[in-house]
């Protein structure tokens, strides 16, 4: 039998129409324009506002957008993988409530909590369930309302981060297209460097939590940015080798959008010029989960049958990874 692969066949996406600029955030914390664009690269990036809104609202608009362009109705869909480190709410599975909004009446849901992996680790576990021949229509979400879990008065985080969502659609071929490798790594030692200190069961949310501000992500930048450009380029470089390919061969590489001088130190690494590089931090900042696919969504008009694709992540978890992708379809 030939092996079936899992090709992407539609991108989704999703950003609020909020921007936050630098400029706001001059007026907001001690931090000016020019700090922020050197040090991170980014320009604005976008909040959901509203009451009653969370990761699920901007999920399920973006699986709403790759149903429309894919031209099929939900209920053929048979799974829905969540990738996100602000559900909706502990649990339920933000899938399940972005399947609920969305009408997924004959799939099953989960939520995986990679950080800023989270894409790559939901589009691997996605793949295997389309290579395993048991399943023909598996969305995968990455999603993060990041607004939800900064402190708007600590300029070392609330400068990086953004809100959105993308979504990709996986479906079978036995075409060598699709889904082709990828290496996953997690070190949990690091998570002293990136976490929530408060909230779960190790330490329940409680008016002492909340007063001393422990439900907000807490990062020590410079030892998490030493090993994200480490990790991210050596995973990178490790999955071109791999696979026998040089810089030549590859058509485009999309980071995890974190930090510009993370993505500069991956693409050097892997011999790319910046042409080949997808950057979009300028415009969303950090949204998490969502960074990989927001970028494919951007990119997609220009993407070709064939193109060699690596998508690289690193964050929190430690956790970190690259993919390779062979694209399978021009743009109409
Ligand atoms: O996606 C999840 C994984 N996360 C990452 O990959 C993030 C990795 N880390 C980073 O991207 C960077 O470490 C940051 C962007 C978070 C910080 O940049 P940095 O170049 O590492 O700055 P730093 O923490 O070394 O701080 C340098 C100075 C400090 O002042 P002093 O002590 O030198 O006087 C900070 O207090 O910059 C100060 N600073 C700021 N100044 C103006 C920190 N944040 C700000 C700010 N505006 N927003």
């Amino acid at each position: 039998m030939e092996k079936i692969n899992a090709a992407i066949t539609a991108v989704g996406a999703y950003v609020p129409e909020y921007r936050l600029t630098n400029k706001i955030l001059e007026t907001m914390i001690d931090t000016t324009d020019e700090w922020i664009k050197t040090r991170t690269g980014i320009d604005e990036r976008r909040i959901l506002k509203g009451e009653g809104l969370g990761s699920s609202d901007m999920g399920f608009e973006a699986v709403n957008d790759l149903l429309k362009k894919r031209g099929i109705s939900p209920d053929e869909i048979d799974c829905i993988i969540c990738a996100t480190v602000t559900p909706d709410m502990v649990f339920p599975a933000t899938a399940n409530i972005i399947g609920d909004k969305s009408g997924l009446k004959n799939a099953f849901g989960f939520d995986i909590s990679a950080a800023c992996s989270g894409f790559l680790y939901a589009l691997t576990v996605g793949s295997s369930l389309i290579e395993s021949g048991r399943y023909k229509k598996v969305i995968v979400v990455g999603v993060d309302k990041m607004s939800a879990i900064v402190d708007y008065t600590d300029r070392t985080t609330c400068v990086i981060f953004g809100d959105g969502a993308g979504a990709v659609l996986l479906e079978p071929t036995q075409d060598p297209i699709g889904v082709m490798d990828s290496i996953l790594k997690s070190d949990g030692s690091g998570r002293q460097f990136l976490h929530m200190k408060a909230g779960g069961s190790l330490k329940p949310a409680s008016t002492e939590t909340v007063a001393a501000k422990e439900h907000y992500v807490y990062q020590e930048g410079q030892s998490v940015f030493k090993f994200a450009v480490k990790g991210m380029a050596d995973v990178s470089y490790e999955l071109m080798q791999r696979n026998n390919l040089t810089g030549d061969d590859i058509s485009w590489l999309v980071p995890h959008q974190a930090n510009l001088r993370i993505i500069d130190a991956t693409a050097n690494r892997m011999s790319l010029p910046k042409e080949k590089v997808m950057i979009n931090i300028n415009k969303y900042g950090n949204t998490t989960a969502a960074t990989i696919p927001l970028c494919l969504w951007e990119w997609e008009s220009k993407l070709k049958k064939g193109d060699n694709i690596i998508l690289a992540a690193f964050g929190g978890g430690f956790t970190w990874g690259a993919t390779l992708v062979k694209w399978a379809y021009d743009s109409k």
